[in-house]
C-alpha cells in the first residue's frame, strides 16, 4: 500500500504506478536523500518533537541503507514511486516505529527539494573541478607548444599569423567564464528548502537554521512556497552546462578541422581517434564530433526544463518530477566531453611547420604592410587602398607578397624601402604584437601569467564536500 494508504480504497494499476514512478532518476540521488533524512531526524530530536532514542535509531538505520545503496545491495521495489518512499518503507520495516516518525513535520515536497539541491551542489562541484582541470591543460598545451606560429582566421579566411599559444588561450578565457556560470549555478542551490513541508510550513517547532547548518547550505529559503516549487538553480546549471558545451563544441570543430589532410595542424593521438571498417587509411577525429554533437542534447536538458517550468501555478505539482533526469544528464555529458577534450589535448601532436606553412599564405602579412605606409606618414585608408592593389598584382602573377621585389613594392608606392622585407615575416608580424591581450610573445607570455593566477585563484576557491554532521 501507498504511504497514503488510509484514505484510498484501491491502488494504481501496474502501468500507471510505473508511469508516475521517478525511483530511476532518484536512484543517483539517495544519499542526498539520506542526508537530508539524518539532518531533519536529527533536528525533530534536538526540538523534542521525537525522542533521542528514535533518531538513534533512524540514523543508524539510514546509515545501514546508506551503506547497502553504497555497495549496490539495497533492494529497490518497483512499487516504490520514489527514492524518498524507497529508503522510509525499508527504514520502518528494518527499526518499526521509530522509522515511521522520520516523515514528522516533513512533505516529499520540501524533501525532493532538499535532495535536488544537495545533489546539484555535489554535481556541480564535480563539475567546477573538471573546468579546472581542463583550464590547466590549456595552460600546459599553450607553454609547451609556445613560439609556434598559425594563421589567425576570420571567416575562416587567412587573416593575421598568431601564436598558437595566443589561441589556446582564448579558449582557457572561455572556460574561465564558465568557471564564473557554475559558481552562480552552486550558489544558487545553495539554499535550504527543508521545513517548509508541503507548502505552507509546519505547526510543529522546526528549526530550520539548524537543518540549514546540518546540511551546509548557505541560508533557509525564506518563503515556503518558493522553496517547494523553484528550480531555477537547476536551469541555472543546466545553462552553465549548455554554454560550457557550446566552448567544446567551438573547439571540437577546431579539433576536426585541424586534424584534417587540408590543415593537417594536429594529429591526435591514436587513443583518441577511430578508424574505419572498410577504409584501412582512415583516422577519424570520433570523440571530438561526438562532444561536438553531444553539445545538443545539452541544449535540449535546458529547454525542456524551461519548458517544463513554464506556467506551473504555486506551489508543487507533478510536472516538478520531471526535472530530475535532464540536470543530471546536462551535468555528466559536460564533464566526460571536458575529460575527453582535456585527454585529445594533452596528447596531440602540434604540426608547427604546417602551421608556419600556412600562415606565410593568404597574404597574411598585407595588414603590416598598410601599417608600414602609415607609420611613413600615408594616411592609413590610403595605405589599405595600396596594399589591396598589391595583393590583386600578387594574386594575378601568382605570387606571394614575400616574393615581390623591393621594384615591385616601389611601384605600388614610392615610400617602400628595402626594409619591407622585415615586415613580411608571420613570426615577426605576430612578435609585433605588443598590446595588452595582443599575440605578440611578451604580451602572450603576460597572458600566460595572468591565466595562471586565475586558475589558482579559482582552484583555491573550489567549494568543499561538507561534512554532513
Ligand atoms: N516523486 C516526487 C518528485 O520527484 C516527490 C514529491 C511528490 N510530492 C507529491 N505531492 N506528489 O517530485
Amino acid at each position: 500500500m501507498a504511504l497514503w494508504g488510509g484514505r484510498f480504497e484501491k491502488g494504481v494499476d501496474a502501468f500507471t504506478q510505473e508511469f508516475g514512478a521517478s525511483l530511476e532518476d532518484d536512484k543517483a540521488m539517495a544519499q542526498q536523500d539520506i542526508r537530508g533524512s539524518i539532518a531533519h531526524a536529527t533536528m525533530l530530536a534536538k526540538q523534542g518533537i521525537i525522542s533521542q532514542e528514535d533518531c538513534d535509531a533512524i540514523v543508524s538505520g539510514l546509515k545501514d541503507i546508506s551503506e547497502q545503496i553504497a555497495d549496490g545491495t539495497f533492494e529497490y521495489d518497483v512499487n516504490d514511486e520514489d527514492i524518498h518512499m524507497a529508503v522510509e518503507k525499508t527504514l520502518t520495516n528494518n527499526i518499526g516505529k521509530p522509522g515511521a516518525r522520520l516523515h514528522t513535520g516533513r512533505s516529499r515536497n520540501d524533501q525532493v527539494a532538499t535532495d535536488i539541491r544537495l545533489y546539484a551542489k555535489d554535481l556541480t562541484r564535480e563539475l567546477l573541478e573538471g573546468n579546472v582541470e581542463l583550464r590547466r591543460t590549456f595552460i600546459d598545451v599553450a607553454e609547451k607548444n609556445f613560439g609556434v606560429v598559425m594563421p589567425g582566421y576570420t571567416h575562416l579566411q587567412h587573416a593575421q599569423p598568431v601564436l598558437f599559444s595566443h589561441h589556446m588561450l582564448a579558449y582557457f578565457w572561455m572556460f574561465t567564464r564558465d568557471y564564473v556560470r557554475l559558481t552562480a549555478a552552486y550558489e544558487a542551490a545553495d539554499a535550504n528548502p527543508l521545513g517548509s513541508a508541503a507548502l505552507a510550513g509546519t505547526t510543529y517547532p522546526l528549526d530550520r537554521a539548524y537543518t540549514t547548518e546540518l546540511l551546509g547550505f548557505d541560508h533557509a529559503i525564506p518563503n515556503s512556497m518558493d522553496a517547494v516549487s523553484d528550480r531555477d538553480y537547476l536551469l541555472d546549471l543546466e545553462y552553465a552546462c549548455a554554454v560550457s558545451m557550446m566552448h567544446l563544441s567551438r573547439l571540437c570543430e577546431e579539433i576536426v578541422l585541424w586534424s584534417s589532410t587540408e590543415f593537417g595542424f594536429i594529429t591526435l593521438s591514436d587513443s583518441y581517434s577511430t578508424g574505419s571498417s572498410i577504409m584501412p587509411q582512415k583516422k577519424n577525429p570520433d570523440f571530438a564530433e561526438l562532444t561536438r554533437g553531444k553539445t545538443g542534447r545539452v541544449y535540449g536538458d535546458l529547454m525542456a526544463l524551461l519548458t517544463t517550468m513554464k506556467s506551473l501555478p504555486l506551489a508543487y505539482n507533478k510536472d516538478l518530477q520531471e526535472c530530475k533526469e535532464g540536470p543530471a544528464d546536462a551535468a555528466k555529458t559536460l564533464l566526460d566531453c571536458m575529460a575527453i577534450a582535456s585527454g585529445m589535448l594533452s596528447t596531440m601532436t602540434v604540426n608547427a611547420d604546417t602551421m608556419l606553412d600556412q600562415a606565410h599564405k593568404g597574404f597574411t602579412a598585407a595588414t603590416d604592410v598598410a601599417d608600414y605606409l602609415a607609420k611613413k606618414g600615408m594616411p592609413f585608408r590610403e595605405a589599405h587602398e595600396v596594399v589591396g592593389k598589391l595583393v590583386l598584382y600578387c594574386e594575378k602573377h601568382n605570387k606571394g607578397l614575400e616574393d615581390l621585389t623591393a621594384d615591385e613594392f616601389r611601384s605600388a608606392s614610392p615610400l617602400f624601402e628595402d626594409d619591407i622585407a622585415q615586415d613580411l615575416d608571420p613570426e615577426g608580424i605576430a612578435r609585433a604584437r605588443t598590446t595588452y591581450g595582443g599575440t605578440g610573445h611578451d604580451a602572450v607570455r603576460a597572458q600566460l601569467k595572468e591565466a595562471k593566477a586565475a586558475l589558482a585563484a579559482d582552484e583555491a576557491a573550489l567549494p568543499k564536500a561538507p561534512e554532513s554532521k
